[in-house]
């Protein structure tokens, strides 16, 4: 007997199908479908349709799901899918069959085409965007070519023209080479300020909005854009809460170099990242603070289109990250925000001007839609803390929730924490800030926190299986260590991921045992690596080479926290 399943449940399944529907590829049928299922050891799995010109051979949803990444460890003997949801209506659940794949086999017509066949689509009007005069069989609004002309030759996109765009491709009528060239065009010539605007709206559109009117207290989020080192969120949400503030923390996991937070989470046993809308909600009212995956069904246009970006060399433009960050932040329905926009060798932006432009613009964008936000700028040339990888880094938040840990870490932590009580309309002040953590009151909250999700805040965290200690080659002071050679250094061996469908490993990362400006002897210890694949130390060195010096004077130490940017006057 399939084990009964919760509304919660269900409504996990559902989102996940509708965030699985954004990866559909359907430019002949123009029917998405997304598919979640849940196994018989809890775990969710999602599939897509993947289409193809030669129509025959396309790939349902169903077949995907039972491809999902590690599905193959998931259907070994013994294991067996007991419930799925197709496409997030609730109407059209129903058990799956023991084999999977036989609904493929029998090609029952989608319940959510109500009914109908598929109809054949000519591949080259997918490819047009749809134009009638290619034999389509729907009529779409726009032609994806255009909108590409348009903004190859600088111009100015129309409001309807980038609704239809966002909407087309996540739909997958707008093939991925295609999105890739306007990302491209975007990148080269930029957006003006209607055009992120429009852009970012048509983002939220394209899946579901929360709303966090129901907890008495008032909202306030965080948003970093990614750093090395980067744990501030695990100390910093139940800080704030302490304060009756909630903390709805929608993470993102991490790729190439920078940290996930539900990644590092994942390292305390029985943690889990997955929550549905209703689940988060009642955290919420209960313990004030809430950091878990970002919800399935949020900006699906995003995700899909962050994955597009990330292959094309098209992360970098100004326009398309605000636009990313915000529209999930506006979706997630959060009353007050502070972006802590990093600038240095290990963030996304590698200059002041760059850093000071992205967080204007997101400023722009979340006053405009309402939320009351402000930005802070800080330092990314030199890695948060001491330490960059999953369970360490939830080692040094746990000591600064103890009252300890390293200074650049609690001044960061108190300087956002006093932002995000400010923009909710709280007066506590950073020695309040500092108090709570010292006294244990932020500590309280992290443990309820923590036990709302599964997790066990005494269990012990896991440790790698092999260590490897980088010595200092000259007496001196350490003068420089670079952000970006520690984060790959604790990527290479496991903490981070190359691809996003990648495992992280959480013992694996890198130990810092002193910092710029630290007085270092001869063949002293600069850092430990860990990791459980040794074989994996020598290409984490070699990230390291040329990433520290050491000088004889003491380099001058700057602040943390850069610039502030707040909204423009009315
Ligand atoms: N984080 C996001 O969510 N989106 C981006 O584009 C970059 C960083």
């Amino acid at each position: 007997m399939a084990p009964a399943l919760t509304q919660d449940d269900w409504e996990l399944l559902r989102s996940t199908a509708v965030e699985a529907m954004g990866r559909a590829y359907a430019p002949y049928s123009n029917f998405p479908v997304g598919v979640a299922g849940l196994a018989d050891d809890g775990r969710l799995l999602s599939g897509c349709n993947v289409e193809n010109a030669s129509y025959a051979v396309g790939l349902c949803a169903e077949c995907g799901l039972v491809s999902d990444p590690g599905a193959h460890r998931r259907w070994s003997p013994g294991r067996r899918l007991v419930r799925r949801l197709p496409r997030g209506d609730a109407h059209a659940v129903r058990p799956l069959p023991a084999d999977p794949l036989g609904a493929r086999r029998r090609a029952v017509p989608h319940p959510d085409t109500g009914g109908r066949a598929l109809a054949r689509r000519d591949p080259a009007a997918g490819l047009r965007g749809g134009r009638p005069d290619q034999g389509s069989t729907m009529t779409e609004q726009h032609d994806v070519v255009d909108i590409i002309r348009t903004k190859r030759d600088r111009g100015v996109l129309a409001d309807d023209q980038i609704d239809w765009v966002i909407d087309a491709y996540t739909r997958g009528v707008v093939a991925d080479e295609q999105m890739s060239a306007l990302a491209m065009a975007i990148l080269i010539n930029g957006m003006t300020r209607p055009e992120i605007a429009r852009w970012t709206a048509a983002m939220i559109a394209s899946g579901e909005r929360m709303d966090f009117s129901g907890p008495a207290r008032p909202t306030s989020d965080k948003h970093s854009t990614g750093g090395v080192g980067d744990k501030i969120t695990l100390p910093l949400a139940p800080l704030v809460a302490v304060f009756g503030i909630a903390v709805p923390q929608l993470s993102g996991r991490g790729l190439g170099h920078t940290g996930g937070t539900p990644d590092k989470l994942e390292s305390i046993p029985g943690w889990r990242a997955d929550l549905s809308n209703a689940q988060m909600l009642a955290q919420l009212d209960d313990v004030g603070a809430v950091i878990c995956a970002a919800g399935a069904g949020l900006a699906p246009a995003d995700k899909k289109l962050y994955a597009l970006r990330d292959v094309t060399g098209t992360v970098e433009a100004i326009p398309l990250i605000a636009s990313s960050i915000m529209s999930k932040k506006i979706a997630e329905g959060t009353g007050a925000l502070v972006l802590d926009v990093k600038v240095g060798s290990g963030a996304f932006m590698k200059t002041r001007e760059d850093a000071t432009e992205l967080a204007r613009t997101m400023v722009d964008l979340g006053t405009d839609a309402g939320v009351n936000t402000v930005a802070l700028i800080t330092d990314m040339s030199v890695p948060l803390g001491l330490t960059a990888g999953n369970a360490l880094e939830v080692r040094e938040s746990v000591e600064v929730l103890a009252g300890g840990g390293p200074q650049d870490v609690v001044d960061l932590t108190v300087a956002l924490a006093d932002e995000m009580t400010r923009a909710a309309g709280k007066t506590v002040g950073p020695d309040e800030l500092r108090a709570a953590l010292a006294d244990g009151r932020a500590m309280d909250v992290w443990r309820r926190m923590i036990s709302a999700q599964g997790g066990d805040p005494d269990a012990p965290l896991p440790t790698a299986a092999e260590t490897q200690t980088v010595v200092a080659d000259a007496a001196g002071h350490l003068e420089h260590l670079d952000a970006m050679a520690v984060g790959m250094a604790a990527r290479r061996p496991g903490a981070g991921r190359a691809r996003k469908e990648d495992p992280v490993r959480a013992g694996a990362g890198v130990e810092l045992h002193a910092r710029p400006g630290d007085k270092v002897t001869k063949g002293q210890p600069l850092m430990t690596l860990h990791t459980d694949t040794p074989e994996r130390f020598a290409r984490a060195r070699e990230s390291l080479v040329g990433g520290w010096r050491i000088a004889p004077q003491a380099p001058a130490r700057g602040p943390v926290v850069l610039d502030r940017i707040t909204a423009r006057e009315a």
